[in-house]
């Protein structure tokens, strides 16, 4: 993923507040417009009423504002219609959240794996109990359609519910020692506080992802959701009071992304950042780390070949490849970036996906029906319409869509481009958006060799008929994730994370527990004495 998107907004300022809501402004010639408003009215409505929408920091407990009062607009995407002002907050609030996790780790790293867990649970019963209310929020201020939102609560949710779950299983080890008077022991202990900075995409997810785990093995944390997209976060911080999970143990700063960054870099109490973003902030941020020695966990950008061999099943396939390629209007890490198809199956493929990319709805994602919603700002649109640009100057033809949608905005239309070549900026970087660039080959040799001609490693996806061939090319696929005949393969009991420049580390399932654990080797001697 590009510098332009997800978190990435941190530290280039690109899209610093103030930049930022000119590509929103409404256009009074949106036919659907007023509808759109007076929905979003209602859940804003709905929202303050359920004590949900928050718009204020998170420090110690506290609900804060910006130290020098200063704001930024958090805008619904859909309309350009601003939801509420929130604080914008820099180098003073994240040290002073900092200092509050610092403290409350002391006491929070004491419970017991059982205490911890039950707080953990209580959290995820009340982000159930709350799912309509999160899932229109997400809506609101990311735009995805409102059935991907409460998909996304739900998966959201899973990972605070698999992390208290998980809790009661963070074992240390015994070692058969190597002398008769010693014993040998491995403690797993927590890491201390957590930098956790998310992206836009996934407003509550990729929250919940990091801030389970840490919580579950003992470390206390301080949230820098993106400044898209910072209400979700904010809700799931309240309820997380709410489950009395002690103050300083989560706090939310939002804001000055560069400031907020270099604060949890410099600081020496916090003991690692995990980011979920791009690849160009994520290698900013391991350098960053170098300073104080941080361990670090980055999920990073990917560039997703979607494979289409000739025995795949026609309709499998299509289905596959739209949820892959289409999930959040092709904004997510792990969206099918390339579909590579064979020769034997590329006109009859081309064709069904055509008629099916036809099929999906564009709209406000609070509008029954819509499957595509808006893309998160103008500097998205822009960088897909460089994209298919690029793509046509150099011979690919467009079979759908290709440019932006009649509702205007920052809708663009579902768009799938044949005859894609391996020089194209589509098939060189990640679109993030709703462009299904189509790549035909011969051989199944051929197919893992532009695969693997990334120096992303994230997600891939093979659609074939055959057992052998779907195990020898798994194995072939330099991709941490692999989806054999199915486009939506996330899942909080299955490890989520990239090689190559994708990223270190995992998230989800209990190989995700470990990024938030030390391990410590006990060596007891003389044990002979008294
Ligand atoms: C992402 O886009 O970063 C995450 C997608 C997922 O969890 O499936």
């Amino acid at each position: 993923m590009s510098t332009l998107m997800r978190a990435t907004h941190t530290f280039t300022k690109l899209l610093s507040p103030s930049s930022r809501s000119f590509s929103l402004r409404p256009s009074a010639s949106l036919p659907t417009r007023h509808q759109m408003s007076t929905e979003a009215e209602n859940v804003i409505a709905r929202l303050k009423n359920s004590g949900l929408l928050r718009s204020q920091g998170l420090i110690a407990g506290k609900w804060v504002d910006a130290h020098d009062r200063k704001t930024i607009k958090v805008c619904n995407p859909a309309t350009g219609e601003v939801i509420v002002d929130v604080p914008c907050m820099g180098q003073k609030e994240t040290n002073d959240a900092i200092s509050s996790a610092y403290e409350a780790f002391y006491s929070w790293s004491k419970l017991t794996a059982t205490e911890r867990s039950k707080f953990l649970r209580k959290w995820y019963d009340l982000l159930i109990a709350h799912k309509e209310d999160l899932g229109q929020l997400i809506t609101l201020e990311q735009g995805k359609p409102l059935k991907e939102s409460l998909g996304e609560v739900s998966y959201g949710a899973g990972f605070i519910e698999f992390s208290a779950e998980e809790a009661k299983r963070i074992y240390g080890d015994i070692i058969p020692a190597t002398l008769p008077d010693r014993r040998l022991f491995v403690l797993k202990q927590p890491v201390g506080v957590v930098g956790a900075i998310t992206p836009w995409n996934f407003p509550l997810a990729m929250i919940t992802r990091k801030v389970g785990p840490a919580l579950a093995c003992g470390c206390t944390v301080v949230i820098k959701p993106s400044e898209l997209t910072p209400l979700t976060a904010l809700a799931a911080a309240e309820l997380s009071l709410q489950a009395g999970i002690p103050p300083g143990v989560v706090n939310v700063v939002m804001g000055n992304a560069a400031d907020i960054g270099d604060a949890l870099l410099a600081s020496t109490q916090v003991r690692k950042i995990t980011f979920t973003g791009s690849t160009a902030v994520g290698k900013k941020l391991m350098a960053g780390a170098s300073g104080t020695v941080k361990r670090v966990s980055l999920e990073l950008g990917g560039n997703a070949p979607c494979i289409v061999f000739d025995d795949a099943d026609l309709d499998v396939a299509v289905k596959g490849a739209i949820a892959a390629k289409f999930r959040n209007s092709g904004q997510t890490c792990v969206c099918a970036n390339r579909v590579l198809v064979q020769e034997g199956i590329y006109e009859k493929f081309a064709n069904a996906f055509s008629k099916a990319v036809q099929n999906l709805q564009v709209g406000d994602g609070f509008t029954e029906g819509v499957a595509q919603g808006p893309l998160i700002n103008e500097a998205a649109v822009q960088k897909v319409e460089s994209f298919v640009k690029d793509a046509i100057s150099k011979g690919a033809k467009v079979l759908l869509g290709g440019k932006r949608h009649s509702l205007g905005m920052t809708f663009y239309e579902p768009t799938v481009i044949g005859g894609v070549k391996s020089e194209m900026l589509l098939s060189r970087e990640e679109v993030f958006g709703p462009v299904a660039p189509l790549l035909p080959f011969k051989t199944e040799e051929e197919a893992i060799r532009l695969a693997n001609d990334t120096n992303a490693g994230l997600a891939a996806y093979v659609f074939t008929n055959s057992i052998q061939r779907s195990w020898r090319v798994s194995e072939a696929l330099e991709y941490g994730l692999v989806g054999i005949n199915e486009g939506i393969i996330s899942t909080e009991v299955a490890p989520f994370g990239g090689v190559k420049q994708s990223g270190l580390g995992r998230e989800g399932s209990k190989y995700g527990m470990d990024e938030y654990l030390e391990i410590k080797y006990v060596c007891l001697g003389n044990m002979n004495s008294n």
